[in-house]
């Protein structure tokens, strides 16, 4: 059994997020493409001989316990393996913001099945670690598999792209004092446009086949920046103020090609040709960034999800 291993979690951002209706489980059935970001947390996990499972975070407020998704994925897989005596000490450096719409827990998540998986020599196959995952999150099958994939069902249901994006690049802002509650963002999308969602399997598949045929995710027209579709952000935007303040500044932005909410928000992002130009961008607007309270970060498209590290 190896003794320490350190696992990359990158954030993700949505480059569509589609919400067609409403399932009898009680979820929302989508159709989006996620696309992992270089913004990531790290889990650094060595093997325990007290059979027990700890959790260490170098960010004060956010809960170590039973609740944390890197717990419930430790757990969940010591419960799979059999045995029962298996322990582990993780601690984990965040730098993803959190309830920012980034699926950082769920990354953290995916990064302790990979962890602990090589820690405890389990041998579970890709394939395995990601039904795991949907039991865990609907976000995390992604947060495993990274790169850009098409989600569909609840969002656990990965299909590879059929081009991949450009490596665009990215400035990405959060007010550090606002978080938003994924299910709050899902009931309200329900409230104000549940009306409209459409009803049946057939409808679902309708729109499934649409965004696979999206010209923007078409070979030969890969080099179009992604058009950015949020359905979440109409019903968050009008009643988080820091998201307007947000998309009004990064829309501001000379050189950016999109700009959209992520995820269930309040995190927003503005899309440019490459790395460099959002590098440059942000140096320049950080201070206005700063001035009404946003954090700010220039980021790049990776392609991968959580992954062993050396
Ligand atoms: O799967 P996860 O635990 O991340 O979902 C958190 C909450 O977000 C769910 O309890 C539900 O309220 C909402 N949700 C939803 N439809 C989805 C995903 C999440 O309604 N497809």
């Amino acid at each position: 059994m190896t003794a320490t291993v350190r696992v990359t979690a990158p954030a993700k951002i949505n480059l569509h997020l589609e919400v067609l209706g409403q399932r009898s489980d009680g979820f929302h059935e989508l159709a989006m493409v996620m696309q992992s970001i270089d913004l990531a947390d790290q889990l650094d996990c060595s093997n325990s001989a007290d059979g027990l499972i700890q959790l260490s975070c170098d960010q004060p407020g956010l809960s170590c316990g039973s609740d944390n998704l890197v717990m419930r994925a430790a757990e969940l897989l010591r419960q799979r393996s059999g045995f029962n005596e298996l322990g582990a000490h993780l601690h984990l450096r965040k730098r993803i913001p959190i309830g920012a719409g980034l699926a950082g827990g769920s990354s953290d998540g995916a990064a302790a099945l990979v962890a602990l998986n090589t820690l405890w020599g389990l041998g579970h196959s890709q394939d395995h670690l990601r039904a795991m995952a949907a039991e865990l999150g609907s976000d995390m099958p992604f947060c495993l598999a990274g790169g850009i994939q098409l989600c569909f069902g609840r969002g656990e249901c990965l299909e590879s792209v059929p081009a991949a994006a450009q490596s665009l690049g990215v400035v990405l802002v959060k007010d550090p004092t606002v978080s938003v509650s994924t299910p709050w963002a899902y009931s309200e999308c329900r409230r104000l446009k549940g009306d409209h969602y459409l009803s049946n399997e057939e409808a679902f598949a309708q729109r499934r086949q649409d965004l696979r045929a999206a010209l923007w995710l078409n070979p030969l027209r890969a080099a179009e920046p992604p058009p950015l579709r949020n359905d979440l952000q109409d019903v968050v935007a009008p009643q988080t103020a820091s998201v307007q303040t947000a998309l009004r500044l990064l829309q501001d932005l000379p050189g950016q090609l999109r700009t959209a909410m992520s995820g269930s928000g309040p995190s927003c992002f503005a899309l440019f040709p490459n790395r460099l130009d959002a590098d440059q961008a942000l140096d320049a607007a950080r201070d206005s960034f700063a001035k009404v309270g946003l954090d700010s970060w220039s980021c790049s498209f990776v392609g991968h999800g959580a992954k062993l590290t050396p």
